[in-house]
């Protein structure tokens, strides 16, 4: 459980919130490129960290980010008209470049110099593996960006799934770090004798309780999750990151093959966008696998130009996600719901806009979560309290890291043993059809 006040401390990400400056700190997952899809695209709203900013694609196809209120008056920039290497506001004329420079003022007379005395608040902006980045935070220089390995995967092989989350940013993250779940909510219907002999699937719904292992990393923090492999001299181990400020790397597949990470970035305290990027030819075919069809489940609608109508689903929590109480009751499903995406989110936004965590009951499944707001905590404290630089924030390489499944000898030390697999340097001497599904 955490107190209400430090329950308040990590959720809130606003202006001026501890946890909101933190995060300010990290370049941000903003967009998805083709939201932008070419020069002088129509503007796009997009709320991030409970601000409020218009996207658009100049002339040259580089993308602004901008404070929607226009420094003039106020008026929103989005209905402005892209044009020319640079944005025009609507109401009279003041048009600026995508750094905020404004260029041209013209119902000022033209010999005023105002023009130059004024800036609109503009972020800076990278766009890497399909994604568009933002940094909001004080930095003249920003930090280098994070080096996730998926950003060195062939870009035709770059898949990145978005999808809103109508809930606090830190309920996803703890779902996506809770591995137990996983022999419940996703496959709690299946016998052990539905998995192949010796795959990880068959490990894991012969003991739906396993133990764990969970450490402090330079980014953030890890866990192992251990139990028998199927025989006396062997352990399956699932080892997956939880990377400051909200990243995750979920344990898909054999340790060490998947160039992939989750970010569950803040819209503001009660939406969050999710990014869900993979490596798809890396990726093992399987229908639990968290694959192109079971994103089906989500149905995501055609975006709408609210501040909370991107990737937004139909299934929500005022039509019970569609839940089939048939399927249910039958166990041909756990849930009742369709696909592993929207079993995840359907649990997460159950619990409220923000849970109260006051309230909960944390068990020995529960020690990664712990273990990652403690780490969370530490590090807000120490930012607020001296301006400690947070963990990952100057150190790109930090962020490459691997998770998934593995196989060692009984009594093998897991970090050591599994080094070189979670840095990306050699794969585990399994078949990777073991690891189908999981
Ligand atoms: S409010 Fe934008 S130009 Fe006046
Ligand atoms: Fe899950």
């Amino acid at each position: 459980m955490l107190s209400a006040e430090d329950n308040e401390l990590v959720c809130r990400t606003g202006p001026g919130t501890p946890m909101g400056k933190l995060m300010r700190e990290y370049w941000l997952p903003a967009l998805l490129s083709s939201e932008l899809p070419e020069a002088d695209s129509t503007p796009v709203r997009l709320l991030l960290l409970g601000e409020r900013f218009v996207a658009f694609r100049d002339s040259n196809g580089e993308v602004g980010i901008m404070a929607h209120n226009c420094p003039h008056r106020g008026a929103s920039l989005f209905f402005g008209r892209v044009e020319d290497g640079g944005l025009r506001c609507g109401y009279h004329g003041w048009k600026f470049d995508r750094a905020g420079t404004c260029l041209d003022m013209p119902n000022e007379p033209a010999e005023s110099n105002f023009k130059n005395k004024v800036r609109a608040r503009a972020l800076r902006v990278e766009e890497r593996g399909g994604i568009i980045w933002a940094y909001l935070g004080d930095r003249e220089t920003p930090p280098p960006m994070p080096h996730f390995d998926f950003f060195d995967a062939p870009s035709d092989e770059q898949q990145v799934v978005a999808y809103q989350v109508e809930c606090n940013w830190l309920q996803p993250v703890e779902g996506d770090i809770d591995t137990s779940h996983f022999g419940f909510l996703h496959v709690g219907h299946l016998d052990p004798d539905a998995a192949p002999e010796g795959s990880f699937l068959r490990h894991m719904l012969e003991d739906r309780a396993p133990r764990y292992r969970v450490i402090d990393t330079p980014s953030g923090t890890s866990y192992g999750a251990y139990r028998p492999a199927g025989n006396d001299s062997e352990t399956y181990w699932r080892i997956a990151h939880f990377l400051m400020p909200f990243y995750t790397m979920i344990p898909v597949g054999l340790l060490g093959s998947a160039r992939s990470f989750v970010a569950r970035v803040p819209m503001d305290d009660t939406h969050t966008m999710v990014f869900l990027a993979h490596e798809s030819a890396k990726r093992v075919n399987s229908d639990l696998a968290i694959d192109d069809d079971s994103f089906a489940g989500l149905k995501t609608l055609p975006n709408t130009t609210d501040w909370y109508g991107r990737f937004k689903s139909a299934r929500n929590i005022g039509n019970d996600f569609d839940i089939d109480r048939d399927a249910q009751k039958a166990r041909t499903s756990w849930s009742g719901l369709q696909g592993v995406p929207l079993e995840d989110r359907a649990m997460c936004e159950s619990m409220g806009e923000i849970v109260e965590r006051p309230n909960e009951h944390l068990g020995s499944a529960d020690l990664m979560v712990i273990r990652t707001r403690r780490r969370i905590m530490k590090v807000v404290r120490a930012h607020e309290k001296d301006g400690t630089v947070p963990p990952g924030v100057d150190d790109p390489e930090a962020y490459r890291q691997r998770s998934g499944g593995v196989v060692l000898p009984n009594g093998a030390d897991w970090l050591e043993g599994t080094k070189e697999f979670r840095e990306g340097r050699a794969l585990p001497d399994l078949d990777p059809a073991l690891s189908a599904g999981v």
